[in-house]
């Protein structure tokens, strides 16, 4: 008896989000290296828990496939991108990786409407829930960092924007209820 309840284009589709969120995870970790060996401590924390988050999400990805009875495929995560070549130029880059993460998003909620999978369909609506949420983060920083003269901030300004992604780091574990052990 077959009880796998994933169709072979969504189980493809599933497992593809989940490479692509374990690839963000290591981009955040990539760039959390660099952001410490930069000098900036309180971004570098924000990001090495923002490495966590998306580890968290592939493990969601993973267990809902194995709920559903379907295949789960660990497959290699391609490498990070190049480190950023400044702090703006950091942030736009995870803006772009994030949109990107969008588009697979929305790649899998239409198959799955296509298909008439609406359990998958219900599923994935958390990640268009926290999309959201992590492009409208993105974005605020980004244009607090315009505000404070792009490329060309000055490095006290720097100073007081690194204590503060200290806080915002917190606000981020704060607002997710997934967990490694309970993603
Ligand atoms: Fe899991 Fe940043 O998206």
């Amino acid at each position: 008896m077959n009880t796998n309840r994933l169709s072979e284009n969504i189980t493809a589709a599933l497992n593809a989000q989940m490479t692509k969120e374990a690839h963000a995870s290591q981009t955040y970790l990539s760039y959390a290296a660099w952001a410490d060996r930069e000098g900036f401590g309180g971004i570098a924390n924000f990001l090495f828990k923002h490495a966590q988050e998306e580890r968290n999400h592939m493990m969601k990805i993973l267990e809902y496939i194995l709920k559903r009875g379907g295949q789960v495929e660990v497959t290699a995560i391609p490498a990070p991108p190049e480190n950023p070549s400044s702090l703006n130029n950091c942030f736009e880059k995870i803006f772009e990786h994030e949109v990107e993460n969008t588009k697979g998003v929305y790649k899998v909620v239409k198959m799955s409407s296509d298909e008439e999978d609406w359990a998958t369909w219900n599923f994935m609506q958390w990640f268009v829930k926290e999309q959201i949420e992590e492009e409208t983060l993105v974005m605020n920083l980004l244009d607090k960092i315009k505000i404070a003269g792009g490329e060309k901030i000055s490095s006290d300004i720097l100073y007081s924007f690194d204590r503060d992604m200290e806080k915002i780091s917190g606000d981020v574990t704060a607002a997710r209820d997934v967990t490694t052990i309970n993603p």
